[in-house]
């Protein structure tokens, strides 16, 4: 069975939010605009593992939040038409909870894992095991009459996705058959989703509206699409309902998001950065102090796109804000 609906929205936010993510993911490889690498591995392996009746090898989804990790999850189901199940790393407390999400696996399921570098040691441990061989080892009992016992598993693919390999076990990567990092997208491939979410909303947007937005999309479809219905709600209230130019621009005026896509609270973290520590590097946990963020907010939300920009520069020492970025901002 094909369940594409069961994949929660797990970005915080309000619901609505989470069902409108949920009507414009794609389903098919057709849908899925960009990551031309990552589609034509994953198109051949499921190919291949359909030619041999097999489910195909683990993947690993990396990159930062947005970029349509868990939407791969839901193609790769759909186009091996095999069952999904959905859970996280924090989710997964103890291996018994792993065991019994294991252990109601049909053959050819996909288990999808998000935030998979948030799984604890011990059940990690058990995952290797049950990824390489299908097997579950379970201890029964307590004491010197325990015993362990060896169960079979179903034959099934685990997804993993996580915005950070580096925090991810070496010897959980390497069980992993594909590995992929999800790329910031093109301009061209952000104005395409664009342009596809509008249909499936039923907003009319004009060209060059489609084209500003993307600019302004920090390359990442979630973000598109949601600058996308504020623009809409824009031009709904305030024009013809017509997304063109004029609607663009003052709506995105109105978000305080610039030509770059940075918004302000952007700003003020390389502002902060800036005005404390010059072009010397600075922490994370320092710029977490600055700004009032969790450091993995920091690490995860702002930070890729800053770095992809080149408006952060990332040090062994600490971040540094660049030339670039201080010219664009006018800080002297
Ligand atoms: N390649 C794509 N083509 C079209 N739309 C996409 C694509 N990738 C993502 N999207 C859209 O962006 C939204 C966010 O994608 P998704 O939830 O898959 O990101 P993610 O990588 O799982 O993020 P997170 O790390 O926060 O879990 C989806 O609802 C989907 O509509
Ligand atoms: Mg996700």
């Amino acid at each position: 069975m094909v369940e594409p609906t069961a994949i929660p929205a797990e970005q915080p936010g309000a619901t609505e939010e989470a069902a409108v993510e949920q009507t414009l993911r794609p389903q098919t490889f057709e849908d899925y605009i960009g990551q031309p690498r990552m589609k034509k591995n994953l198109r051949l392996a499921i190919a291949a593992a359909k030619k041999r009746g097999d489910p195909i090898d683990h993947v690993l989804l990396y990159g930062p939040p947005g970029l349509g990790k868990t939407t791969m999850a839901g193609v790769i189901a759909n186009e091996m038409a095999t069952g999904l199940r959905v859970t996280s790393g924090p989710a997964i407390e103890r291996a018994g909870d792993l065991a019994s999400i294991l252990t109601n696996l049909q053959d050819g399921d996909i288990l999808f894992i998000d935030e998979i570098h948030r799984l604890s040691r011990a059940v990690e441990e058990v995952l290797y095991s049950a990824m390489e061989d299908f097997k579950l080892d379970i201890v029964i009992g307590k004491g010197p009459a325990a015993r362990s016992v060896r169960l079979d598993l179903p034959k099934f693919t685990v997804i993993g996705a996580t915005t950070r390999t580096g925090s991810l076990a070496a010897p959980l990567r390497d069980r992993f058959g594909h590995l992929f990092h999800l790329e910031f997208y093109s301009v061209d491939d952000i104005k395409k989703i664009i342009e596809r979410s509008a249909k499936i909303l039923e907003a009319p947007i004009k060209d060059d509206a489609a084209l500003a937005l993307a600019k302004r999309s920090r390359q990442t479809p979630r973000i598109a699409n949601r600058l996308l219905k504020r623009v809409r709600d824009y031009a709904e209230v305030h024009g013809s309902g017509v997304i063109d130019m004029k609607a663009t621009d003052e709506a995105l005026r109105l978000l305080e998001i610039d030509e770059l896509g940075l918004d302000p609270a952007d700003r003020r973290m390389l502002k902060a950065m800036w005005d404390s520590y010059r072009d010397h590097p600075v922490g994370l946990n320092t710029i977490a102090a600055l700004t009032g963020d969790e450091a993995s907010t920091i690490e995860d939300f702002y930070e890729p796109y800053l770095m992809q920009i080149g408006f952060i520069e990332r040090t062994p020492r600490g971040r540094i804000v660049t030339m670039k970025a201080r010219k664009y901002l006018g800080l002297s």
